[in-house]
């Protein structure tokens, strides 16, 4: 009988010790929820980039450039006509600063890696030279070791172009030292190389000491319903259900010509190793464009990216490249073993054609077969050898079905 009350009453004791340890278990979960929150918060605070950070960073460079340590063709319409002017900024922080401006009434985008001039490597060359008799070609060899690096392409001498030009007259120190600056942002250098060779890279407007101006363009979000903000393309006046329809498959086409263009035209096959609408944007024409080429590998630099020590298939994936584990040798394979197209096929096409148990987006004509396409391409899987054949058979029919649907629209009209 008395055991009992004891019993109880430790039970009681042990239920207001749970009951503390709870409350104290609840009041430690909100201090860590809110460390968290604050924490995440800060950091997403710092990425932003705020106009304060904004005019600095453009005072700045205004500042050296009046001292003549830098130059270009931009500075004199940023620091003295007023003719480029400051936006928004964009992006800040961890990654590059990133400024939306004005230039003659053309929106644009600056960028550099680095926020201060000087906090690029100095080109001590220009320190020992009085005269303007810069050794050309020492620094044609700089440059093309410098894209031997970024790229893993050689070049010969005279297709530095972009690149280098030769720099005379008053301020060519300023201008040798601006142009190394901007040789130092592997972008920089992928875009400059790239621009008379393709549409689906981003335009280089000019630049101004570290910071170089490229278009302006619709970038993509991943949340955005439609992935692109198609109402900044087509118009608002225009963005009604056909004309968005009719929109998406101009893009889709763009994809894939942007797909077999990097597969085919340049002297080495170009890899897209981080494929999300983020990395895309979209021209006034609709022309699809990689505008973050930071995970972009010509074949060369691709095979050596992949070739890693590994014990199973799982160690051979960068992201959206994968290759096979050779078990023989525990040796990865140097040929990627998916491709561009799948991945944008998976990444991208999915989310118009495919739509999954949320509301259907918008209904295509052919939706069936451009789903079933889709999703056999995404599909197309890396194990076997006839990869690349079933991807040209995909591809085929991927713009058959787009240009068909694009007709049907058009007859509809
Ligand atoms: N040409 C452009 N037109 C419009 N917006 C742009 C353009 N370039 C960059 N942006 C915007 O700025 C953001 C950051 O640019 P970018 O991706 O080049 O910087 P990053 O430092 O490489 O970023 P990440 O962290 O993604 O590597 C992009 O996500 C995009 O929203
Ligand atoms: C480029 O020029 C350098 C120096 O003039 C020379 O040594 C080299 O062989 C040249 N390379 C090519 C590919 O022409
Ligand atoms: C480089 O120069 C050679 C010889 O002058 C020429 O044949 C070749 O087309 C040039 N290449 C480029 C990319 O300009
Ligand atoms: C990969 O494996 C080889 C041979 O087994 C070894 O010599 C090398 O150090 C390894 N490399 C790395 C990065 O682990």
């Amino acid at each position: 009988m008395r055991g009992i009350p004891g019993w109880r009453r430790l039970r009681l004791a042990g239920w207001r010790r749970c009951t503390l340890a709870f409350l104290l278990a609840w009041a430690a979960g909100w201090v860590v929820l809110s460390a968290l929150l604050f924490l995440l918060h800060g950091s997403v605070f710092s990425e932003r980039c705020t106009d304060e950070d904004g005019h600095r960073i453009l005072a700045r460079l205004c500042l050296d450039y009046s001292s003549g340590a830098l130059t270009g063709d931009l500075c004199e319409d940023l620091c003295v006509a007023q003719k480029l002017v400051y936006k928004h900024c964009l992006y800040y922080d961890r990654g590059k600063k990133v400024i939306q401006a004005d230039w003659r009434g053309q929106p644009i985008i600056l960028k550099s890696k680095k926020e201060i001039f000087s906090s690029y490597q100095h080109l001590s060359m220009l320190d020992e030279v009085e005269t303007q008799d810069i050794p050309e070609t020492e620094i044609l060899l700089m440059v093309a070791l410098e894209v031997k690096n970024v790229l893993g392409l050689e070049l010969s001498n005279n297709s530095t172009g972009p690149l280098w030009t030769r720099r005379k007259g008053p301020h060519w120190k300023a201008q040798v030292a601006s142009m190394w600056s901007l040789i130092q942002q592997e972008e920089y250098i992928f875009f400059s190389l790239l621009q008379d060779f393709s549409k689906h890279v981003l335009r280089i407007i000019g630049s101004c000491g570290h910071f170089y101006a490229v278009e302006y363009l619709t970038a993509g979000h991943a949340w955005h319903k439609t992935l692109f903000p198609l109402e900044n393309i087509v118009g608002p006046s225009l963005a009604g259900r056909r004309s968005r329809v009719r929109a998406i498959i101009d893009i889709a086409l763009s994809f894939l010509d942007m797909v077999q263009h990097f597969d085919n035209d340049f002297s080495h096959r170009l890899h897209l190793c981080d494929i999300k609408p983020e990395n895309f944007a979209i021209r006034h024409d609709l022309t699809v464009v990689a505008i973050d080429v930071d995970m972009a590998f010509f074949e060369p630099k691709m095979r050596d990216i992949l070739e890693q020590n590994c014990t199973g298939d799982e160690d051979c994936n960068f992201f959206d490249c994968f290759s096979k584990c050779n078990l023989k040798i525990r040796r990865c394979g140097a040929q990627r073993a998916n491709n561009n197209l799948q991945v944008i096929c998976d990444k991208i096409f999915r989310r118009w054609f495919s739509p999954s148990l949320r509301e259907p987006l918008v209904s295509f004509p052919l939706q069936p077969q451009l789903q079933k396409a889709v999703q056999e391409c995404a599909e197309l899987g890396h194990v076997d050898t006839t990869v690349h054949q079933r991807t040209l058979k995909s591809l085929i029919e991927l713009y058959h079905l787009l240009r068909v649907s694009q007709q049907e629209l058009q007859r509809v009209e």
